[in-house]
């Protein structure tokens, strides 16, 4: 470690402590406890439509969230992601602008369809894409979420740091994000409603440390996803070791899927699914669910794929060996089998191999493939298999 990484950690360390200090009052965790047992399942506007959301979008989605047999299969949340804002009144409260005629009334029919709705802020004056933050409006903005019906809020740092540059030193500006989102969380908690409090900072200040206790029911542990297999790899292979920070309302929030969006191959995809459900992220589509091909639909309801995502026993998987371009992932589910993934991030296929005694089973496994849908019987020692480049072989195991 050199110099500056040393003052660095050094620096998170008494940040945290400090964290730690401030968050020791009778607070709880999470905003509230009622939601997000499970890693929460639904859709966000941003990866697909970014400022092109409006009403009819929303409504196209819900509808089709139903007819494409998506909720069926868990996907309750349909999240309106940045560009909705409009302009605050006399008194302070923020309305929609013009693409959201009236956003109660968009609430009541997403509602009527057996969903939930989601919107976005953030604890700065500005949002990412520049239009108006809850800053000292957290109390007004809860409330007025809580009018319209809403069930979901994803807090978006962005404009927060400009008046966090101002702070005075690094630490300073570490507590008063914290003290930003404790904020939000106590005036999401004033109005009653029980609503998924998602923390979006990109990962800053090793957020999985402190942000159950802030009231997150999840929160991003990185900067944004594209629709790419390099960045959705770099940020899915890149949470190794977050695992013990997560579980039953509280979940590292590796960022929203692009399936189906184009950039990836299937097998791409599937390697996207599969991490996610090892990683128990949140599943949120960032597709057009309202054009999409019956491959992407498969893809999203792997009832197998999205059992393992929502095991409840809440315990996220990590990274069990690498060796060159593969990696095996191990999950543990609260049936005492394990979700094993065998991912070949090389771009061709690749020879691999696992050991279920290494895993910890003794005698013989039961094997299932699970993408495939497929018994593999019975087996002692090392299973071997070829995986397709930038795939995986999904299995679920048991004694
Ligand atoms: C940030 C977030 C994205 C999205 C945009 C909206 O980049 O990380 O997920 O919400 O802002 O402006």
């Amino acid at each position: 470690m050199n110099a500056q990484a040393k003052h660095k950690s050094a620096s998170v360390k008494l940040f945290l402590a400090g964290v730690l200090v401030l968050l020791a009052a009778p607070l709880g965790r999470a905003q509230s406890a009622s939601v997000a047992a499970t890693p929460p399942m639904g859709w966000n506007s941003w990866n697909h439509f970014a400022e092109k959301v409006n009403d009819a979008v929303i409504r196209a989605q819900a509808d089709a969230m139903v007819s494409s047999g998506m909720r069926d299969a868990g996907y309750v949340y349909i999240n309106i992601d940045d560009t909705w804002e409009g302009k605050r009144d006399a008194q302070g409260f923020i309305h929609a602008n013009s693409k959201f005629p009236d956003m109660k009334a968009l609430a009541d029919y997403v509602h009527s369809k057996g969903l939930k709705i989601g919107i976005y802020s953030s604890p700065g004056p500005e949002t990412c894409a520049k239009f108006a933050g809850s800053y000292g409006h957290e109390e007004q903005d809860a409330t007025t979420y809580a009018g319209w019906g809403i069930d979901y809020l994803k807090y978006d740092l962005c404009g927060l740091r400009d008046i966090m540059a101002g702070a005075g030193s690094p630490d300073a500006a570490n507590k008063m994000m914290v003290d930003a989102y404790v904020k939000m969380r106590d005036a999401l908690r004033k109005t009653g409603r029980p609503i998924v409090y998602s923390f979006c900072q990109y990962g800053d200040a090793a957020v999985w440390q402190w942000a159950a206790a802030a009231g997150g029911n999840l929160w991003r542990t990185t900067g944004d996803i594209n629709d790419s297999y390099e960045r959705m790899a770099t940020i899915g292979f890149g949470q190794a070791g977050l695992g013990k920070f997560a579980g039953p309302g509280h979940w590292n929030d590796p960022d929203m899927l692009e399936v189906g969006n184009g950039g990836m191959t299937a097998e791409e995809y599937r390697t996207h699914m599969s991490l996610w459900a090892i990683l128990a992220a949140p599943l949120l589509a960032g597709n057009d669910l309202s054009a999409m091909s019956r491959e992407t639909l498969a893809l999203l309801t792997n009832r197998e794929v999205l059992a393992i995502d929502q095991d409840s026993a809440g315990k996220e998987g990590d990274r069990f060996s690498a060796e060159g371009p593969t990696e095996i992932w191990v999950r543990p589910l609260g049936d005492g089998s394990k979700a094993v993934g065998l991912f070949n991030r090389h771009s061709g296929p690749l020879d691999m191999q696992v050991d279920f005694r290494e895993l910890g089973f003794k005698g013989a496994v039961k094997v299932r493939d699970v993408w495939a849908a497929k018994e593999l019987g019975s087996m002692r020692g090392t299973y071997k298999v070829q995986v397709a480049g930038h795939g995986v072989i999904l299995l679920r195991v048991s004694e």
